[in-house]
């Protein structure tokens, strides 16, 4: 392909961008692919010879659309959304022609220097303390398993990067019941041992109970074992639970231990005045991870770190070959330093699309209205004789079940999955579930970028029918 092929090629890209976007709402937002059908449908071998682009771009077409699930349609409320935006998107085409790898300043100057901005502005929007640093990295699960190397590192006083684990201390990581599985993750990968990860209970609200964190840290003491880090939820997966930050960073404070903060989704909140109350007690936490790719509408992956103690980091992940020294070292930010991968993508560039694009106020906006309709959605369903939610709402995600006074809890899971599976056939919305306490539990998740209030109406109207046919079947 040359540059002219290219020029005409990308017209027809961008135009089917413009295309896909308008038509989104026609397509079924879950793939309706079965297992193995995509992959029938490619050759077992690459092609010997070059295939012309239009080739390429009608399989792309006519085999990859259909197995792909829309993560940008409005009725996507599964899971937490990956919610991209029409600037973002031109922030990754303009990442993409650059092809930089960005490891170290010396590689892009602008992209360590902008990344470097980009983190104090988020900083400051999300109300995080000033003298703190942040860094970009691709997912929350692999911030947080930085931070448990770090910690790791810390309490190890620096020496299990040298010598492994064998004569370490028995290290204990705390967090509730409700902690996100990629802090499973992370503590088997770091040689920590899923053993040592202890669980402790949380309250009505399903949040960690800090009485009972201080109870489970001075048992361990008392048996041998080394407390090593607390890692709490802003906004648990499950349910958007919050964890009690300040009553945990004095626990933490106390026993010198570190806390992880994962605010992966909620923590965007941290942009609206009203939900800082979350950060209460921050400048008793060690480190903070939130999704901009969750929930601040620039596409994934780019999740923001951040650290109180930038030289804790430093030290647990510096590495300098000769190969990677150059003049600036020590000068400036080399991020290949500040995490697990030595390559970097140019992340911060959609970011920066993204925020002066939207502006925080329009940032702002944006999140208000999904919470104003989840607090709608709500009310819907707490009027309704056969909904209930089963916790009480948070944000713009909304809880709820099946429910009928003749019904045995496996009969309300039965038809809450039932309904479930009908909305998700329909095509016309994708939702995801949790267990509550052994409750099925839809999650509707508010939080598309480009969701509209008569959305939010019409997915309810959609519940409410789906519902009314499984309680009363038509003949
Ligand atoms: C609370 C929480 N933490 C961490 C994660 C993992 O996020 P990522 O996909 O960025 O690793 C999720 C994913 O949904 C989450 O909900």
């Amino acid at each position: 392909m040359d540059l002219s092929g290219f020029r005409e090629n990308a017209h027809e890209i961008v135009n089917w961008i413009c295309d896909y976007y308008e038509t989104l709402e026609s397509r079924p937002v879950k793939s309706r692919a079965l297992p193995g059908s995509i992959k029938q449908q490619i050759p077992d071998h690459p092609p010997e010879l070059g295939e012309a682009f239009a080739t390429i771009w009608n399989d792309f077409q006519q085999i990859i659309l259909p197995g792909m699930t829309h993560w940008q349609h409005p009725h996507f409320h599964a899971y937490f959304p990956a919610n991209a935006s029409l600037p973002s998107i031109l922030g990754e085409m303009a990442t993409a022609a650059l092809g930089a790898q960005c490891m170290i300043w010396d590689t892009s100057p602008a992209a360590a220097e902008l990344e470097e901005k980009l983190m104090r502005w988020l900083l400051e929007a999300y109300g995080l303390p000033s003298s703190w640093e942040g860094v970009i990295q691709d997912t929350a699960s692999t911030a947080t398993l930085i931070a448990i190397l770090t910690a790791r590192e810390q309490v190890n006083r620096w020496q299990s990067n040298k010598t492994g684990l064998a004569s370490s201390p028995v290290f204990r990581v705390y967090g509730s019941t409700e902690l996100h599985s990629s802090i499973d993750k992370a503590i088997q990968i770091a040689g920590i041992g899923l053993n040592n990860l202890v669980r402790i209970p949380v309250d009505n609200q399903r949040a960690l109970v800090p009485e009972l964190l201080e109870a489970a840290i001075e048992q361990d003491l008392e048996s041998g074992l080394t407390p090593m880090c607390v890692i709490i939820a802003l906004g648990s997966t499950s349910t958007l639970a919050i964890d009690p930050l300040a009553p945990v960073a004095a626990i933490c404070r106390k026993y010198n231990i570190w806390l992880h903060v994962d605010a992966a989704y909620a923590g965007n909140a941290l942009i609206l005045p009203e939900y800082r109350w979350m950060i209460e007690g921050i400048e008793g936490a060690d480190s903070f991870v939130v999704n901009p790719h969750k929930w601040l509408f620039t596409h994934f992956d780019l999740s923001a770190y951040f650290i109180k103690d930038r030289e804790a980091l430093l030290r647990t992940f510096s590495i300098l070959p000769e190969y990677l020294k150059t003049e600036t070292t020590g000068l400036v930010n080399d991020y290949r330093d500040w995490g697990i991968a030595l390559g970097r993508r140019f992340r911060a560039l959609k970011l920066w699309f993204v925020l002066r694009t939207f502006g925080m106020a329009g940032l702002r906006n944006v999140l208000r209205d999904q919470i104003r309709w989840a607090d709608w959605f709500a009310e819907q369903v707490d009027a309704h004789p056969h909904m209930e939610q089963v916790t009480s709402h948070a944000f713009n995600m909304v809880c709820l079940h099946a429910i009928h006074p003749e019904w045995t809890l496996n009969d309300m899971n039965v038809y809450t999955e039932r309904w479930l599976k009908r909305i998700n056939a329909s095509g016309r919305a994708y939702l995801t579930h949790t267990k509550v306490n052994g409750i099925y539990t839809i999650r509707v998740v508010l939080g598309q970028t480009y969701l509209q209030q008569h959305h939010v109406q019409e997915l309810w109207s959609w519940m409410v029918t789906e519902l009314a046919d499984i309680l009363d079947p038509p003949v």
